[in-house]
C-alpha cells in the first residue's frame, strides 16, 4: 500500500504491487488448543489489521484477502453465522480505521446471498474509505474464480444481445476486463496458509501470472514476519511470463 518514495524495508523496488491471500487454517489452529472453528476465526480476524499495516509500509498497492468462498455455505450452520457475524463486526469497526490510513476498502463477490444487514455494512465501508489513495484492501466473499469468469462472460453476452459488441470482438483482452480487479495492478503474489497447495476457486483468471508460495503456517499465525518471507521467495524469483529471462538461459542454469 504505497504512496512512494523511499522506504525503509528495502522492498519497494522488487516487491510485489498486489499481494492476495488464502488466509486457511483457522480450523486447524484451533483444533490444536481444543478450541471451536469459531475461535480460530476469530484469532485469523486479528491478523489482518497488522497485516493492512506491513503492506503499506512495505509499498504493496494491493492487499486481496480470500476471507469467504462460494463453497463455504456449505459449512455447518452455526460456522456460517460466525463468519457472517465477525465479517459484519469487522466492517463495522474497521472501516473508519482503513479511512484514517487512507486505505481504500472494495469487497468483491456475489452480495445476494449474505442478508439485508450485511450488504448495508459493505456499501457504508466502501463509501466511508472510497478517497483513501495510500493502498487498497480487497476482501473476496462469497466469491468463486468461476462465477466471476460466468459473470464477465454474460456482461459479453448482453452486450452482443444489444447488439452493442460482436461475437468475433469477444476475446481474452475483452474478457479480462470485465472480471473483478482488472482495473487494479495484476496479482503479483498470490500467498496460500496452512499447508494446502490448491486455488480453492480463487482468482482464476487474474492469478494466469502470478507467483505462488504457500506456507505451513496457519492463517492465525502469519505474521509480518511471515509475510516477509512470502517477499523474500517473490524477490527470488524469475518472472519469464512465457518469455526468456534478461539474464539469459546461463543464469538459470
Ligand atoms: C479458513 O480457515 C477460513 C475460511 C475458509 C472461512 P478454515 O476454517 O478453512 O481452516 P481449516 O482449513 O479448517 O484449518
Ligand atoms: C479456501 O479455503 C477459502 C478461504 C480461505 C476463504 P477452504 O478451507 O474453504 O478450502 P478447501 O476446502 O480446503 O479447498
Ligand atoms: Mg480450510
Amino acid at each position: 500500500m504505497s504512496t512512494g518514495g523511499t522506504g525503509e524495508t528495502g522492498f519497494e523496488r522488487l516487491g510485489p504491487r498486489h499481494v492476495a491471500i488464502i488466509m486457511d487454517g483457522n480450523g486447524r489452529w484451533a483444533a490444536r488448543r481444543g478450541l471451536s472453528p469459531s475461535a480460530g476465526h476469530k484469532a485469523g480476524v486479528e491478523r489482518i489489521r497488522d497485516l493492512i499495516e506491513a503492506c503499506k509500509e512495505r509499498h504493496i498497492e494491493v492487499l486481496t484477502l480470500f476471507a469467504f468462498s462460494s463453497e463455504n455455505w456449505q459449512r455447518p450452520p452455526k460456522e456460517v453465522e460466525l463468519l457472517m457475524t465477525l465479517f459484519h463486526s469487522y466492517l463495522r469497526r474497521e472501516a473508519r480505521k482503513m479511512r484514517e490510513q487512507g486505505v481504500r476498502l472494495r469487497v468483491i463477490g456475489r452480495r445476494d446471498r449474505f442478508s439485508p444487514r450485511l450488504q448495508r455494512a459493505i456499501v457504508e465501508a466502501e463509501e466511508l474509505t472510497r478517497d483513501g489513495a495510500s493502498g487498497t484492501l480487497v476482501i473476496a466473499a462469497d466469491y468463486g474464480g468461476q462465477w466471476d469468469i460466468a459473470q464477465a462472460a454474460r456482461a459479453l453476452a448482453e452486450e452482443v444481445a444489444r447488439g452493442e459488441r460482436s461475437v468475433e470482438s469477444i476475446d481474452d483482452a475483452a474478457l479480462g476486463e470485465r472480471v473483478q480487479l482488472a482495473d487494479l495492478p495484476p496479482v503479483d503474489l498470490l500467498i496460500r496458509s496452512s499447508g494446502e497447495q490448491r486455488i480453492s476457486n480463487f482468482i482464476l483468471w487474474q492469478a494466469a501470472y502470478s507467483e505462488f508460495y504457500f506456507t505451513e503456517t496457519l492463517w492465525p499465525d502469519f505474521d509480518t514476519q511471515a509475510l516477509d518471507e512470502a517477499l523474500k521467495a517473490y524477490q527470488r524469483r524469475d518472472r519469464r511470463y512465457g518469455g526468456r529471462s534478461q539474464d539469459g538461459l546461463e543464469a538459470q542454469a
